[in-house]
């Protein structure tokens, strides 16, 4: 090997290096900016595609408890919902406060309080009233707000099939 072909090959691993590191490079800031490209262009899709991706559980009912369960006392019964939100899906446990009223119609009050959103319990006082527990809140067993909250607590709406009670979605109180 002569001393020239010994100085051009000690330099092609250095050339070899060279290329790979610029290839690397531009790889790393190419998929860099794809991936901020992204990040700035899919919220605009999605915003496109809003529509299309809208829950599925939302107006549909779930079978919560039998209807010959249900007393004029109010009773708390936990349910699950299945929520699909884009790419999001979740089994979040919900509970509801149903009872009868004096017509035996069945209805169903949400447990969040019209105050800062703590979970209200009924009769903790022995009053006959819902009561909640961080600043003592009070409500009738209609829901209407007697104490510290300025609204009635929202109800959920009901239906009755095959002896069953379905609740659906949460809307305002329509009984006080
Ligand atoms: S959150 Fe219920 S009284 Fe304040």
């Amino acid at each position: 090997m002569s001393n020239h072909e010994h100085h051009e090959n000690a330099h092609k691993p250095a050339q070899r290096k060279e290329m790979s590191r610029r290839q690397f490079l531009s790889y790393t800031l190419g998929g860099t900016t794809a991936f901020m490209m992204g990040g700035a262009v899919l919220p605009m899709v999605r915003f496109a595609v809003d529509p299309l991706l809208v829950k599925k559980g939302e107006g549909t009912y779930v079978k919560v408890v039998e209807e010959s369960k249900i007393t004029n006392e109010p009773q708390e019964f936990k349910f699950t919902v299945h929520q699909i939100d884009g790419w999001y899906v979740s089994d979040p446990e919900l509970s509801a406060w149903i009872s009868k009223d004096e017509n035996n119609t069945i209805f169903a009050l949400s447990p969040v309080c019209k105050h800062l959103g703590c979970t209200i319990g009924w009769n903790v006082k022995g009053k006959n009233e819902f009561d909640c527990p961080c600043h003592d809140a009070r409500y009738t067993k209609d829901g209407k707000n007697l104490a510290v909250a300025p609204n009635p607590l929202d109800e959920y709406e009901v239906k009755l099939e095959d002896g069953f009670v379905y609740l659906g979605p949460i809307k305002p109180n329509t009984r006080v």
